[in-house]
């Protein structure tokens, strides 16, 4: 697969223009980024002028509005359209979001789709995550106990250690927070992002896991965690209004009680 890293200040051609349909009374400009292996003139911004009474609410609602009546050859992923799957996930007036939560009508002027930054592309608005999926891997983001489950009943938690998880298992891992992050930008090939960090200390606090220890030592070289810098973008962009930045702090305090 011939992949591109989107890159910051390349020069992006201007693409085709895809003209409102007759009669569209409230019209909206809609430039999205273009990228395909098989042109050789890549990337581009194509422009789309849609009715936006022939259109839903979303964002999403518009790329689907063009994909199925407009320009079949527009790729996007997307699946539950409605902030659960995580697969629309890409940079919308600047801002790394889903497309399926982003309102058009919070958008003033023209509605720029590009995908999520800093990621190869695969075409279009399609980022190839390999390289964060197998991070999240890396942490092994599953309960790891070294007691055999109770034969009759779930492993049980009181109510104030299952507190402890919220905020982290309503991540839906779209990523948006870890291509937003500068230190994730540079050092993306060592640093494992916010939302793979995120993963990890929701399996750190778990009071069913026992493997804390293990996980924590497993974090404390120079880049794996330490490379954040707190800059705080990662908790500004979630859509699920989620806290990485207070995850990866608590797992640097979890390290530093344990010296
Ligand atoms: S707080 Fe850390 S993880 Fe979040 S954006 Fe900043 S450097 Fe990245
Ligand atoms: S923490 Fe938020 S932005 Fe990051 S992957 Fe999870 S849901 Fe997406
Ligand atoms: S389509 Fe599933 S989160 Fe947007």
């Amino acid at each position: 697969m011939v992949e591109l890293r989107l890159p910051a200040n390349s020069t992006i051609r201007e693409g085709k223009r895809f003209p409102a349909p007759a009669g569209a009374k409230r019209t909206r400009e809609f430039r999205v980024y273009r990228w395909s292996p098989d042109d050789e003139e890549n990337p581009s911004v194509d422009t789309y002028v849609l009715d936006l009474d022939a259109v839903g609410p979303m964002v999403l609602d518009a790329l689907l509005h063009i994909k199925n009546e407009v320009d079949p050859t527009l790729t996007f992923r997307r699946s539950c359209r409605e902030g659960i799957c995580g697969s629309c996930a890409m940079n919308i007036d600047g801002e790394n979001t889903l497309a399926c939560l982003k309102p058009i009508e919070s958008i003033s002027g023209q509605v720029k789709i590009y995908p999520l930054p800093h990621m190869p592309v695969v075409k279009d608005l399609v980022p190839n995550l390999n390289g964060a999926y197998a991070q999240l891997a890396s942490i092994e983001p599953w309960l790891k106990s070294d007691t055999p489950a109770p034969p009759d009943e779930e492993r049980l938690q009181s109510p104030e250690e299952r507190e402890k998880l919220d905020g982290m298992w309503e991540c839906i891992l779209c990523f948006c927070c870890t291509t937003s992050c500068p230190s994730y930008w540079w050092n993306g090939d060592k640093y494992l992002g916010p939302a793979t960090l995120l993963a990890a200390n929701r399996w750190i606090v778990d009071s069913r896991d026992d493997h804390t220890a293990e996980r924590l030592a497993g974090l404390e070289d120079p880049m794996s965690l330490y490379a954040c810098r707190t800059i705080m973008n990662c908790t500004q962009t979630c859509p699920k209004h989620l806290n990485p930045a207070k995850a990866i702090a608590n797992i640097k305090k979890m390290q530093h009680d344990r010296e």
